[in-house]
């Protein structure tokens, strides 16, 4: 049988997840938005791409939650994107009240399924769904760290000049401007970041990643969503595909890295139980200062929540 993703939020994001998961071809894929015509419109748009690609996914565009129904997988990305001068955090309070309204309708049709959450604060966010589903940790979590760690890996292969393919990075804590790339467990080709670049441009590189989302809102005038929706589309797959991927996502803490009751970017195993383990990396004093400030930002974020 094919799988059922749904995407909520049919804005630049949620479309190119669609998107994205069409052309996997492993499963249907359900559009939702508020907006009258949008989802509808981009659901066709979409199935008319597979004649041209060669794929047979039948994705549908609604405004309403009963076409949902039964989903594996359900991708939130609805929310309002960040203009110019925008930190994430300054979309908190709008932002809760749409996650929490699309999460109460997604699990009321689809109670077996897992969440991905991808809108702004992302931290935050994924603490609303949690909270408004009362779903396990294992099956509330957030995009953020494949996002990060790509805008990583592409400055490592441009400043290397080698593939982007052999580069492994890893990117944790909140996504903010305090997010820990983490050179310590960054390779190109197995051989240590730190062997191949001088640790200034390692330094600039670090920056850009962090202040990543921010320059393509500069550039644009909104959020990226190239990136971030092919990000939440390979989440889909590791846990529709039970791949158990090893892939940084934004879990929900007990204790794990010294952090107790939040949302954070760490390295979890992804497969069909969602979350099915996190994996403690052992951190320089330098980075575990850095993720625990960056904790500190996601609590703030956190804290302003009504639910
Ligand atoms: C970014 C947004 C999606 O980092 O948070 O581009």
């Amino acid at each position: 049988m094919r799988r059922k993703v749904t995407v909520v939020g049919a804005g630049n994001v949620g479309a190119t997840c669609a998107q994205v998961l069409a052309q996997r071809d492993y499963a249907d894929v359900v559009l939702v938005d508020i907006k009258e015509g949008l989802p509808q419109g981009k659901a066709l748009d979409i199935n008319q791409m597979g004649p041209v690609l060669g794929y047979e996914a039948s994705v549908t565009g609604t405004n309403g939650y009963e076409e949902t129904a039964g989903s594996d997988v359900v991708v939130i990305t609805a929310g309002l994107p960040r203009s110019p001068g925008m930190s994430r955090d300054d979309l908190v309070t709008t932002n809760e009240k749409i996650v929490g309204s699309v999460t109460e309708h997604a699990v009321a049709q689809s109670p077996d399924a897992t969440l991905v959450v991808v809108s702004n604060p992302l931290d935050a966010m994924c603490h609303v769904a949690k909270n408004v589903s009362g779903w396990p940790k294992e099956r509330v979590f957030g995009m953020a760290g494949i996002l990060d760690t790509a805008r990583f890996s592409t400055f490592i292969a441009w400043e290397t000049g080698t593939s982007v393919k052999d580069v492994t990075a890893m990117v944790l804590g909140g996504h903010g401007d305090q997010m820990v790339p983490v050179v310590s467990a960054t390779t190109v080709g197995g051989v240590p970041l730190t062997k191949l670049v001088a640790a200034d441009r390692i330094e600039a590189m670090v920056e850009r990643t962090r202040k990543g989302g921010g320059e393509i809102v500069n550039l644009l005038g909104t959020s990226a969503w190239y990136a971030p929706g092919a990000a939440a589309a390979q989440m889909v797959d590791a846990i529709c595909l039970d791949e158990k991927r090893l892939l940084p996502s934004t879990a929900y803490l007990e204790g794990e890295y010294g952090i107790d009751g939040l949302y954070m970017g760490v390295p979890v195993k992804l497969g069909r139980g969602g979350v099915e383990d996190i994996v403690e990396l052992d951190l320089s004093d330098e980075e575990r200062g850095w993720l625990a400030e960056s904790a500190d930002a996601v609590r703030d974020a956190a804290s302003v929540l009504g639910r």
